[in-house]
């Protein structure tokens, strides 16, 4: 059967990579989460202080970003994780400081471009489902499944919620519906590929959704796609 790319973007905290997922597992397909790019980018722009709540040194992130060597790994577990020149540093980009850092991180146009190029190379072969904010725009404008996946934000921002408390992180829900606004405000407006939904993408807003349901309306996408 013929493999295809399938692009999938939309907002924060819409289970874009819990989909991304299942969907890849079912295929035999690899699976890229680019959000936790982003976020790896993030967190070593914070270790080597180029980055701080107010500031970011644009000139040393421009300076060093080919010195930030990314990959994923299975874990024994079977989750895909990932790893930062050579340390695996899942569960630490999964904070809500690293989460805001990556949204600044991911307006920079050097940082976009590189992980872009690295994007482009994993899906040459094809056999891949990716999600993020721009892959059916910039990353593959050419794919052949296109998704665009939406909630509504106090359903996001709930969901967000959840997780961080789950993980023991002490929140306020409020913060959390303030920063999913935020970043759903920056994802949008940034001037470098902005959060956009293609011409051609089949939208799919979960916020009523059960995820059996939502996996069996990808399901069906996916399969007329693979047809086509
Ligand atoms: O999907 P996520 O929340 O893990 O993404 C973290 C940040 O990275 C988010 O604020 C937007 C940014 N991002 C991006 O700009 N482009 C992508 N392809 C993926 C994520």
């Amino acid at each position: 059967m013929k493999k295809i790319i399938v692009a999938i973007d939309g907002f924060s905290s819409c289970g874009k990579s819990t989909m991304a997922k299942s969907l890849a597992r079912e295929a035999g397909y690899v699976y890229v989460d680019t959000g936790a790019m982003y976020r790896a980018v993030a967190l070593f722009c914070l270790r080597k202080g180029w980055m701080t709540e107010s500031n970011i040194d644009v000139e040393a992130v421009e300076k060093h970003i080919s010195e930030i060597s990314l990959s994923f790994k299975t874990s024994s577990e079977g989750k895909n994780e990932i790893w930062l020149n050579g340390e695996n540093v899942e569960s630490e980009i999964r904070t809500l400081a690293v989460s805001e850092s990556a949204s600044r991180i991911s307006t920079l146009q050097a940082v976009r471009r590189e992980l872009v190029r690295q994007q482009q190379l994993m899906g040459l072969q094809k056999g891949i489902v990716m999600d993020g904010r721009d892959i059916g725009t910039v990353v593959f404008p050419e794919a052949e499944l296109k998704v665009f996946l939406t909630a509504r934000p106090e359903v996001r921002a709930r969901r967000r919620f959840d997780e961080l408390t789950a993980k023991g992180e002490q929140v306020v829900f409020e913060d959390v519906l303030r920063s999913t606004l935020e970043r759903d405000e920056r994802d949008q407006n940034r001037e470098e590929s902005p959060l956009r939904q293609a011409a051609d993408a089949q939208v799919i807003d979960n916020s009523e959704l059960t995820p059996e349901e939502q996996q069996e309306v990808l399901r069906q996408m996916f399969a007329k796609a693979v047809l086509n």
